[in-house]
């Protein structure tokens, strides 16, 4: 039974979603810690939110943001900072936040992108933040944790009537721009917070996009019937194979190694 409220994390606070779910999670009676790297930002967030400053690629900065958290909600953008950004900030945050947690359990929801599985079009040609967004997944499906991947379409790009929310698996969308679908921000926040939740949303990656039609809040009818991502997989269900990790960076299988040593050590996390 997931324990309500919870502490909870947001690793990205203070971004366009982020903001929206350090809200959203207060709406549904969280207690909310914020991980924030510049204290000027931190004004912005709401009293009931508890600001920690720290910088995901600083691990040193880490270790009070996780202590006592029952969930993390990862909302990471390096947007504009290209190769390296989203090597350090999309990937190395993740893995650097889940080193900091160590042993400890928490609850997981992981924000990436739709199209995260596409390696050949000119985005992530030119930055690869597909591919470490999809790197930062594999860490998180690694480490144990029980875990929630949301893939969201584009942002705020919705209609006024586009509140229907559909949830995708395989990640076959692949255009690169709004026809692979939308969702408004706001939705994205609910979904990722109700995820930490559900028992429905266990192991589950999926996209999230919106279509014309009314919002529901049946959240857990929306989660059951995806299939859960197989035990011990890397890759979502219904993911095309085009990430071999035998052709990975060596940083990379080490990382994974590393995540995956310690989970086995680990009783059974639930
Ligand atoms: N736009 C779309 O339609 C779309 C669709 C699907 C997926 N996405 C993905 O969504 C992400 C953008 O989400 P968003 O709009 O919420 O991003 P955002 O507004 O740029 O927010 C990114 C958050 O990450 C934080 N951050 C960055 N580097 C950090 C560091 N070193 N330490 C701690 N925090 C750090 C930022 O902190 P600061 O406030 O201090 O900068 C901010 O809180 C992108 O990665 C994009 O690929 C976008």
């Amino acid at each position: 039974m997931t324990r309500v409220p919870m502490t909870v994390l947001v690793v990205g606070a203070t971004g366009s979603i982020g903001r929206l779910v350090v809200d959203e999670a207060i709406r549904q009676g969280h207690a909310v810690r914020a991980l924030v790297r510049n204290p000027g930002k931190a004004g912005r967030l709401p009293n009931e939110a508890q600001v920690v400053i720290g910088d995901v690629t600083k691990p040193e900065t880490l270790s009070g943001a996780v202590d006592g958290v029952d969930a993390i909600v990862f909302t990471l953008g390096s947007d504009g900072t290209g190769k390296v950004g989203a090597e350090n900030v999309d990937y190395g945050g993740v893995r650097n936040v889940l080193n900091a947690l160590g042993s400890r359990t928490a609850r997981v929801a992981l924000m990436t992108s739709i199209g995260v599985t596409n390696r050949t079009g000119s985005y992530n040609r030119a930055t690869e933040a597909h591919d470490w967004k999809r790197r930062s997944e594999r860490l998180v499906r690694a480490s144990g944790l029980p875990y929630t991947i949301v893939r969201p379409g584009w942002f705020d790009y919705n209609g006024p009537d586009e509140h229907r929310l559909v949830l995708l698996q395989g990640d076959t969308r692949h255009a690169g721009d709004p026809s692979d679908g939308v969702v408004a921000r706001r939705q994205i926040a609910e979904i990722l917070v109700r995820s930490l939740t559900s028992d429905d949303a266990l192991r589950k990656t999926f996209e999230l996009i919106a279509v014309t039609g009314p919002a529901r809040d049946d959240f857990d009818a929306l989660f059951a019937p995806l299939e859960a991502d197989p035990q011990g997989a890397l890759d979502g269900v219904h993911d095309t194979a085009n990430m071999p990790v035998k052709d990975e960076p060596r940083r990379v299988r080490d990382d994974l190694d590393s995540v995956l040593a310690h989970s086995e050590r680990l009783p059974e996390r639930s």
